[in-house]
């Protein structure tokens, strides 16, 4: 199979976790004998230093002529503390997501045993939780019309949905539910919100097309309190745009370490991929971000391309890796590995190198300890 990716770096550790990602799709096209052809974008703070521009024209095509997207990182301290910039880096997200049309934002999340110790939940609470979170990216309250008044005394953000925005994602959330435990959550605001409420009354009349799916509702000031309280209880949940953030921040605390978790942002044409933390600018350049959740997005890609073989090889690399505890500094403080040399690790459990056969010394020189 060939495919053309295109690349965006980004900004603060998003290079250094993506460029473990690409090692590890290269050693993938070899033993599968597949061809991936990338081309380097520019999107983000670098972007702006580069160009002026969060998301220069060019990124856009290309991300156009594409099979498919790996993304980095956004966002830059320089920018956070200051409101009045009328330049962000996340401009360019926003709008990468809208121009492609990226509707349907997959944030799976799910627990590993040798890391519950990690989670601030309890060890109890954390068996045999597995859900999936469908959050809804192109419109609601980010996408609304903005105002402000002259002298900055009131502000105002609209939110609106359409009957088509909620059907597209609800039938990819449908779909997930019935390929998994077939239970569905619509988070919402509906005793409240408008928008809830058509939310609500959408996809309770598209249940009737997906009868093996178990369908229910909760308002998200609860959902909130019931991912700590109950996790397992959730398989797929599907929400809007500004709940869908939020509660995916919240559930990814679960599994013990943000740098474990993936994501994967489709529309109908094209698909981004990148890992759910953010660029970390204080890690960058220093090789001890963990790149699992970049590594394990580049699976998602691959599933997205059907190679599921593949795409469970990564995942079986990954497992094998935490299991044994090579891990990042994240999850573990004083022995930890380099970003790097988790990349070269699972690279080497992909082309056969290390199953059964661990070479412990090797491992132990690469190993850093601090003392
Ligand atoms: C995310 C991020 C973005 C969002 C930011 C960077 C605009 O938090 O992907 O969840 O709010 O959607
Ligand atoms: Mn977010």
């Amino acid at each position: 199979m060939q495919k053309n990716i295109a690349v965006i770096l980004g900004d603060g550790i998003g290079p250094e976790v993506t460029q473990q990602s690409i090692k590890i799709l290269d050693t993938i096209a070899e033993k599968f004998g597949h061809t991936f052809n990338y081309s380097y974008c520019l999107m983000g703070a670098i972007a702006i230093d580069e160009t002026g521009n969060p998301l220069p024209d060019e990124t856009i095509e290309e991300c156009l002529n594409s099979d498919a997207i790996l993304f980095g990182a956004i966002g830059h301290p320089k920018y956070d503390n200051d409101p009045t910039a009328k330049v962000r880096p996340e401009q360019g997200l926003l709008k990468l997501r809208k121009s492609l049309q990226l509707f349907a934002n997959i944030r799976p999340i799910t627990t590993y045993s040798s890391l519950q110790h990690l989670s601030p939940l309890k060890n109890k609470q954390l068996e045999d939780v597995d859900f999936i979170i469908y959050r809804e990216l192109t419109g609601g309250i980010y996408f609304g019309e903005k105002k402000t008044n002259e002298d900055q005394s009131w502000a105002y953000d609209g939110c609106v949905y359409t009957k088509e925005e909620v059907e597209r994602i609800a039938h990819l959330a449908f779909k997930s539910a019935q390929q998994r435990r077939k239970k569905l959550t619509l988070v919402d605001k509906a005793n409240v919100l408008e928008t809830s409420r058509l939310w609500r009354k959408v996809v309770k009349e598209m249940a009737p097309q997906y009868p093996d799916v178990a369908l229910d509702f909760l308002f998200v000031d609860n959902a909130a309190m019931q991912i700590i309280l109950n996790p397992k209880q959730f398989d797929v949940i599907l929400t809007e745009n500004l709940f869908g953030d939020i509660i995916s921040d919240e559930a990814s605390v679960i599994s013990g370490s943000l740098g474990l978790l993936p994501s994967a942002s489709v529309g109908a044409a094209c698909a981004l991929f990148e890992p759910i933390h953010g660029s970390y600018p204080q890690a960058a350049g220093k090789d001890i971000a963990n790149p699992l959740g970049s590594i394990l997005s580049a699976a998602m890609m691959l599933d997205y391309f059907n190679l599921k073989e593949e795409a469970t090889l990564i995942r079986d690399a990954v497992s094998w890796t935490i299991s044994h505890l090579f891990v990042t500094k994240d999850i573990d403080p004083i022995n930890f590995y380099f970003t790097s040399t988790i990349g070269e690790l699972i690279c080497d459990y992909i082309g056969g190198r290390m199953q059964g056969d661990i070479n412990q010394e090797n491992i132990e020189l690469r190993k850093s300890t601090i003392i």
